[in-house]
């Protein structure tokens, strides 16, 4: 596919997707969506890859859905296409993906910056679910994700209101798990990326299922669920090979087996 909307390159094991319409400020159109989910069925499909980051620009990381594709959109049109349901696999990918925010993550900027697995934000960051101010509300999982992520006050507060919450707050609440300085974003992220790429995969796959389980299940499921996983480890050959790396005080050299 080539892409008219999104840039992709790797870095050593990391796949680094960012996403390229500077003048709508990376709105989120059916292109854009198209070739996110290409991109990363492209990487994670890639034996060479181990984790992936997606970034937009210095000031946009994506300022939502494309309000002028949505606009004239009837009801009938939304339904039946289910509009919106094509994110799903966007999350469907099992390695892990790092957001790296800068500028506006608004709508479905700040709900795709929650759909990957952890966002590590520039001092810039601007997050909000303006949606209110357009008449409608969060429709690519802001309403249960942000909730997840900072409690149900703050969600209402920023849904209802349609407030920005800057790099700061968004730390503070749970919604980024570190802010950096804008000039460092992409570096420090894909630094980040990279060492989970070192890992063993299997252990990687597994720990991001785990974690994602907890939004889903009750936490007696939960804990059964990351033990069986954790169980499953001791048949791959990484599992001894972390250990007796740990033992013989040297580097493991992991295989993915
Ligand atoms: N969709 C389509 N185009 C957009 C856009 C969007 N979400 N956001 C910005 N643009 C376009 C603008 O229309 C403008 O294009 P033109 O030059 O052709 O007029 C261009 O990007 C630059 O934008 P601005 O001139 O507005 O830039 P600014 O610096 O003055 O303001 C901003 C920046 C505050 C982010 C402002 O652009 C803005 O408020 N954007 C809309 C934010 C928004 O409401 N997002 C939610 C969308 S709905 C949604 O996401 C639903 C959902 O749940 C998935």
């Amino acid at each position: 596919m080539t892409y008219e909307t999104i840039l992709t390159e790797t870095r050593g094991k990391v796949g680094l997707i960012t996403l390229n319409r500077p003048k709508a400020l990376n709105a989120l159109n059916s292109r854009v969506l198209a070739e996110l989910v290409a991109a990363v069925t492209d990487f994670g499909s890639n034996a060479d890859i181990g984790a992936m980051v997606v970034t937009g620009s210095e000031k946009a990381f994506a300022a939502g859905a494309d309000i002028k594709e949505m606009q004239a959109l009837s009801y009938a049109d939304a339904y039946t296409q289910d509009f919106f349901v094509g994110w799903e696999d966007f999350t469907r990918t099992r390695k892990p993906i790092i957001a790296a925010v800068a500028g506006y993550a608004l709508g479905g900027g700040c709900e795709l910056a929650m759909m990957c697995d952890f966002i590590i934000a520039a001092d810039n960051a601007k997050f909000g679910q303006p949606e209110i101010t357009l008449g409608v509300m969060p429709g690519m999982g802001g309403s249960q994700r942000l909730t997840r992520f900072v409690g149900k006050s703050k969600a209402m507060d920023m849904c209802l209101t349609g407030r920005m919450m800057d790099a700061q707050e968004a730390e503070r609440s749970g919604l980024v798990s570190r802010v950096v300085p804008a000039s460092d974003l992409v570096e420090e992220a894909v630094k980040a990326a990279a060492k989970i790429a070192e890992f063993s995969l299997p252990s990687v796959m597994m720990t991001k299922e785990a974690v994602n389980r907890a939004y889903e299940t009750t936490l007696g499921e939960g804990l059964r669920f990351e033990r069986r996983l954790f169980h499953s480890l001791f048949a791959f050959e990484d599992q001894k090979e972390g250990m007796a790396a740990f033992a013989e005080k040297r580097k493991p050299n992991f295989t993915n087996r």
